[in-house]
C-alpha cells in the first residue's frame, strides 16, 4: 500500500473539516476524492501534502508515518500538491502546471 490514511481528523480552528477519514491507495493505483463543495476535499489533500496539520489520525506513505513532515521534505519523498483555480499559471500548459508540483 502506498498511501494509508487512518481515522484522519482535521480542523480549521473550531470547524471540523475532515472527520475520521480512512483511505488506502495501493501502489500503482489512482484514486479520486469526490464530494460537494465544502465537503473537505482540499483540506484532506493539503493535510496529505503537509500544508495542514491533522488534529488526529495517521498518514502512512510507503510504510512511513508522514503527518507533521514539512511539504518540501514530502516532495522529495514523492508527494506534491498541485493547486487549482488562482494557483494555476495560465501561461503554462496543463502538463507544465502539473510538472511544477514535482519541482
Ligand atoms: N482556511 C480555512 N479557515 C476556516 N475554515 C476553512 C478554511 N478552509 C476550509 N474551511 C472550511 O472547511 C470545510 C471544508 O472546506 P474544503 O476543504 O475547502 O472543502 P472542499 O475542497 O471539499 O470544497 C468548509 O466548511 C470550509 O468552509
Ligand atoms: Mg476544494
Amino acid at each position: 500500500m502506498s498511501l494509508n490514511v487512518s481515522n484522519l481528523t482535521v480542523h480549521h480552528g473550531a470547524i471540523c473539516a475532515v472527520s475520521r477519514v480512512s483511505i488506502a491507495v495501493p501502489t500503482g493505483k489512482l484514486a479520486a476524492i469526490i464530494g460537494a463543495n465544502g465537503a473537505g476535499k482540499t483540506t484532506l489533500l493539503r493535510t496529505l501534502s503537509g500544508l495542514k496539520t491533522p488534529t488526529n489520525g495517521s498518514i502512512m506513505w510507503k510504510g512511513e508515518k508522514i503527518a507533521g513532515i514539512k511539504p518540501e521534505a514530502l516532495v522529495r519523498r514523492g508527494i506534491s500538491h498541485v493547486s487549482e483555480g488562482k494557483s494555476v499559471i495560465p501561461e503554462l500548459t496543463v502538463r507544465e502546471n502539473l510538472e511544477l508540483g514535482a519541482i
